[in-house]
């Protein structure tokens, strides 16, 4: 079954096989906690690769063993990633393996069990944020509250833009932040059917945090 796709031009789903085989064995139930998070890592640094490709270049002279040659580089303030504590660790440290030099910001979140809704308990950001660009990571984009409520906070530092991946989502975690992010481009590996009654994403993968962490 290939993966669901989107009409909406600013929603990315990676469709590369690489990223596709991992997040199979990723959602399977019997999947060790160490094989869930190797896997997480390897697919964060395939998506960061995707995440990436716009990134402004500029020219620079270097010298070759042989001779010079003009040749580029990425411009500009290093990204920053912007990690939702605590399953945001997780695609985090894959993508800072690809790109070491970012700046990182953490943002602590939880989800009211009863109201699902996103209650802050941690926000600290990079300094310049007006001159970086931002990637907000979060492995499920489910009922969309919590990254919006993230995304609201980041905004209120004016960075130049601001990006939004996950491993998976569903259409009413990007139905929730298009509405109110109409202008943040969403990446992610699979777009699943639908959230249940306690905000879990079907078919899913269960609790990512639990997952990666082992605290199930
Ligand atoms: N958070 C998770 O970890 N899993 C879901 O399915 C939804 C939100």
């Amino acid at each position: 079954m290939s993966p669901q796709t989107s009409n909406d031009p600013l929603v990315h789903v990676i469709d590369h096989p690489l990223v596709q085989h991992k997040l199979t064995l990723m959602r399977q139930k019997d999947a060790s906690t160490n094989s869930f998070r190797t896997l997480l890592n390897e697919l964060a640094m395939l998506m960061a690769y995707e995440v990436t490709r716009d990134m402004p270049m500029q020219d620079v002279e270097i010298e070759t063993p042989l001779e010079t040659m003009t040749a580029r580089v990425i411009d500009g303030k290093k990204l920053v990633l912007v990690s939702i504590l605590r399953a945001g660790t997780g695609i985090l440290d894959g993508m800072l393996t690809v790109v070491p030099g970012a700046r990182v910001g953490h943002i602590g979140l939880y989800r009211d069990p009863k109201t699902l809704k996103a209650v802050e308990y941690y926000f600290k950001m990079p300094k310049d944020m007006q001159e970086r660009d931002v990637v907000v990571v979060d492995p499920m984009l489910a009922t969309g509250n919590s990254a919006v409520a993230a995304i609201d906070r980041v905004k209120a530092t004016k960075p130049k833009s601001i990006k939004f991946v996950c491993l998976l989502t569903c259409p009413e975690g990007i139905a929730t932040l298009r509405k109110a992010h109409p202008d943040v481009a969403i990446y992610t590996a699979a777009i699943d059917r639908q959230l249940n009654d306690h905000g879990y994403i079907l078919p899913g993968l269960g609790d990512a945090g639990d997952r990666i962490f082992g605290t199930q």
